[in-house]
C-alpha cells in the first residue's frame, strides 16, 4: 500500500550533498503536503557523533537563507526539523546498522497507519566506494521485513564508476543485493523542467514530428557552460574530470531524449527501452572529433596534482548510426571556468534550398531549448525585415518560461526526483544496462585520456574554451547566426 509509515533515511547526512540537496528537496516536498507528518521521519546516518539537535541546527542554515524569512517559513522549518533523527555510525558496522534498524521500526511502530506496512527510502549521499559495503548492510539489517506491504528502495548518485569496467563491477554487486526496480540511480538533469519537457514537446507536437530526422536537422549542439572552476573541490573532479562529471551522464540523458524514438507509451521501461537503443546506436568516438581543454590555475589548487592531465573542458562530436540520424553529428560541450553559465540545446535545420532571398548568410533556422537559466524555448528564423523595404533578418519566436508560467515555481530536479523514488517512478532514473552502455560510448577515449595519450589545450578561465573547440564546431558545419 502506498500508505503507512514512511522512512526516508539519508546516509551520508552531514555531507555537503546531503545538506546542500537532500535535505532541502525533503524540506520543498514537506513544505507542499507530500510528506505528511502523520507517516512520514527522516533519519540521517553518518560517522560523525553528533546530537540530532546538532544536525537539524547544521541542516537549518541550508533551509533559512535571509534574515527576512516569513514567519511561516521559520515555523515550517522547525517542524521539518523535528522529523529528523539521527544515528552515528560507520559505513561497515553492523553494530551501528542494527541500531538504525531498531530506530527505524521504533517509528514504524508508532507511526503505523496501516498496519505493519513500512516503506523504507534509503537515500545515499556517500562517495560510491561506499556504495557495495553500505548496501550490504542495508540489505543485510535494515529491509522492511514486514509481510503485510511496503518496500525497500536505494537511491545513488553518480559516479557511478569511473569506466566500464569499474561500473560494471559495481552495478554486479549492488545487483546482487536489490533488484534492479528497487534501485534508483539519480542523474539530476532528468529532474530538470525543460529535460523532462523534451519526451512532450517532441511527441505531442505535428510541427516536430516530420521535420526532426536527418533530412531537415543538419547538426545538434548540447551544451554546458560553468564561468566558475573546481575551486573547493579539485581533489573530486581531477580523478574524474569534465567527461565523466558532465558529458558521460548529464549530456548524454539529454541526447537520448532528443534522439529516441517514440516510446509504445510513458511506461517507464518504454521509454528507457527506446533511450538504450540511442545509446547502442552511437559509434565509436573520433579521436579528430574530439577537443579537451583544462583552464589555466585549476592545478594552482592544492589538492589537484602539479602535472594533472585531466580536462576541465570537452567538446565531442557523436554520431549516431541509424536511420532517423545518420550523419548528423550531436556535438556535447562542457566546460568549467568559461565565460558564462549555461546549458542550452541547439537544434540547427539546414539551409533552405533554392535560396531566392540570398539570406542564407544571416543564419539558418535553429530551435533552442535553454535548460538553465531562465528556461525558455525560442525559434531562430527569418523574416521579412518590417519596413519598405523587401529584405530579410533573423528573429525568434521566443517562448520564456519567466514570462509565459509568471508565478509559477518551478520545482528542484532532487525535489521532483525525490517524489518520483517514493511514488515508485523509475521513468527519470538510469537503468543498469543504460549505463553500460554509456560507458561503452566513453571508455576508450577515457582510457586515452588517462593514460597520458591525449592532452588537454590550455584556455584562459572566463573564455569560451579552447579556440580548436569553435574550430572543430565549424568543421560539423554549425552555423553561426548573424544580425538578429
Ligand atoms: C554535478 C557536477 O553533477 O552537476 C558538478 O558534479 C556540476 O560539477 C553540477 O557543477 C551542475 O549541476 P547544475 O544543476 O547546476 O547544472
Amino acid at each position: 500500500p502506498e500508505s503507512g509509515s514512511l522512512s526516508i533515511i539519508v546516509l551520508g547526512a552531514s555531507g555537503d550533498l546531503a545538506k546542500k540537496k537532500t535535505f532541502p528537496a525533503l524540506f520543498n516536498l514537506y513544505r507542499q503536503g507530500f510528506l505528511p507528518p502523520n507517516e512520514v521521519h527522516i533519519f540521517g546516518y553518518a560517522r560523525t557523533k553528533i546530537s540530532d539537535d546538532e544536525l537539524r541546527s547544521r541542516i537549518r542554515g541550508y533551509l533559512v537563507h535571509d534574515k527576512g524569512a516569513s514567519s511561516q517559513h521559520l515555523d515550517d522549518v522547525s517542524k521539518f526539523l523535528q522529523l529528523i533523527k539521527y544515528v552515528s555510525g560507520s559505513y561497515d558496522s553492523e553494530d551501528g546498522f542494527r541500531l538504525l534498524d531498531k530506530e527505524i521500526s521504533k517509528h514504524e511502530y508508532s507511526k503505523n497507519t496501516v498496519e505493519g506496512s513500512s516503506r523504507r527510502l534509503f537515500y545515499l549521499a556517500l562517495p560510491p566506494s561506499v556504495y557495495p559495503s553500505v548496501c550490504k548492510m542495508v540489505r543485510t539489517y535494515c529491509v522492511n521485513k514486514s509481510d503485510l506491504g511496503g518496500w525497500t528502495r536505494i537511491v545513488v548518485e553518480k559516479p557511478f564508476g569511473k569506466d566500464l569496467e569499474s561500473a560494471e563491477q559495481l552495478s554486479s554487486q549492488i545487483g546482487e543485493l536489490f533488484e534492479e526496480p528497487q534501485i534508483y540511480r539519480i542523474d539530476h538533469y532528468l529532474g530538470k523542467e525543460l529535460v523532462q519537457n523534451l519526451l512532450v514537446l517532441r511527441f505531442a507536437n505535428r510541427f516536430f514530428l516530420p521535420l526532426w530526422n536527418r533530412d531537415n536537422i543538419h547538426n545538434v549542439q548540447i551544451v554546458f557552460r560553468e564561468d566558475f572552476g573546481t575551486e573547493g573541490r579539485g581533489g573530486y573532479f581531477d580523478e574524474y574530470g569534465i567527461i565523466r562529471d558532465i558529458i558521460q551522464n548529464h549530456l548524454l540523458q539529454v541526447l537520448c531524449l532528443v534522439a529516441m524514438e517514440k516510446p509504445v507509451s510513458l511506461k517507464p521501461e518504454y521509454i528507457r527501452d527506446e533511450k538504450v537503443k540511442v545509446l547502442q546506436s552511437v559509434l565509436p568516438i573520433n579521436d579528430d572529433e574530439v577537443v579537451l581543454g583544462q583552464y589555466e590555475g585549476y592545478r594552482d589548487d592544492p589538492t589537484v596534482p602539479d602535472q594533472s592531465n585531466t580536462p576541465t573542458f570537452a567538446t565531442v562530436v557523436l554520431r549516431i548510426h541509424n536511420e532517423r540520424w545518420e550523419g548528423v553529428p550531436f556535438i556535447l560541450k562542457a566546460g568549467k571556468a568559461l565565460n558564462s553559465r549555461k546549458a542550452e540545446i541547439r537544434v540547427q535545420f539546414k539551409d533552405v534550398p533554392g535560396d531566392i532571398f540570398k539570406c542564407k548568410k544571416q543564419g539558418r533556422n535553429e530551435f533552442v531549448i535553454r535548460l538553465q537559466p531562465s528556461e525558455a524555448m525560442y525559434m531562430k528564423l527569418t523574416v521579412k525585415k518590417p519596413g519598405l523595404e523587401m529584405s530579410t533578418v533573423q528573429s525568434e519566436l521566443d517562448l520564456s518560461y519567466g514570462q509565459r508560467y509568471q508565478g509559477v515555481t518551478i520545482p528542484e530536479a532532487y525535489e521532483r526526483l525525490i517524489l518520483d523514488t517514493i511514488r515508485g517512478d523509475q521513468q527519470h532514473f538510469v537503468r543498469r544496462d543504460e549505463l553500460k552502455a554509456a560507458w561503452e560510448i566513453f571508455t576508450p577515449l577515457l582510457h586515452r585520456i588517462d593514460n597520458g595519450e591525449t592532452k588537454p589545450l590550455a584556455y584562459q578561465p572566463g573564455s569560451r574554451g579552447p579556440a580548436e573547440a569553435d574550430e572543430l564546431l565549424e568543421k560539423a558545419g554549425y552555423v553561426q547566426t548573424h544580425g538578429y
